[in-house]
């Protein structure tokens, strides 16, 4: 039987790919799962560009020194200040962007694709390389590049669960009952202040 999580672990970092396109209809249906993800405030403090063309892909394989690999397609998921719907997007763009990638490499699994994350964000290099070639506008920050293709290599299904790194329940020595102390510090407290209060 069928484990209702097996995408999850079907998910690997996929580098090697064959010369088979990816289909436009891939490509959007890939990009609403992005747009399904969660964000903070449902700020959607994000853009993406879509780049299929061999010359511009060339470009950003030669620019990124750990980007070697040979996609046919690649999503940029940028960080959109001038798109965000609310200013939670300012201070929670990274997480919010993450999530959306990671639905796109989870959705590519979901129909036979393959992927692998190439981090830009945050280093500045990386990111002044990205701007330059894809010639990006004010008010965006390239987060990742996506190398998407149809595989050519098999990765073994995995979970890396380790018990150790999870602690259930409070770490031993802490309080794990009762009401919060008088002096403990309530997240919520300022919220209105730092208008976070519908997070
Ligand atoms: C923030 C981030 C940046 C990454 N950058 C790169 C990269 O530049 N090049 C690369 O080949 N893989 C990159 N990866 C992929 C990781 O190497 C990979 O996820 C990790 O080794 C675990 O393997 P798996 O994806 O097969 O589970 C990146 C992953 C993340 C989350």
């Amino acid at each position: 039987m069928n484990d209702p999580l097996d995408i999850f672990y079907k998910r690997r970092s996929i580098r090697k790919f064959t010369d088979e396109a990816v289909s436009h209809d891939d490509l959007t249906a890939l990009l609403k799962a992005g747009m399904a993800g969660p964000s903070a405030m449902n700020a959607q403090p994000w853009e993406f560009v879509v780049i299929t063309d061999e010359k511009t892909i060339e470009r950003l394989r030669h620019a990124l020194p750990f980007a070697k690999m040979k996609p046919t397609a690649v999503i940029c998921v940028l960080g959109s200040k001038r798109m965000q719907k609310n200013k939670g997007g300012e201070k929670f763009w990274v997480q919010d962007c993450s999530a959306a990638a990671e639905n796109i490499l989870l959705a590519a699994v979901a129909l036979g694709l393959g992927g692998v994350w190439i981090g830009v964000h945050p280093i500045y290099l990386f990111e002044m390389q990205v701007k330059r070639i894809l010639n990006l506008p004010k008010g965006v920050t390239p987060l990742n590049l996506l190398f998407l293709g149809h595989p050519d290599e098999e990765k073994e299904a995995r979970t890396q669960y380790e018990e150790g790194r999870v602690q259930w329940g409070v770490f031993p020595g802490g309080k794990d009952q009762g009401e919060p102390e008088e002096d403990e510090p309530a997240f919520g407290m300022n919220a209105r202040e730092h208008d976070l209060s519908d997070l």
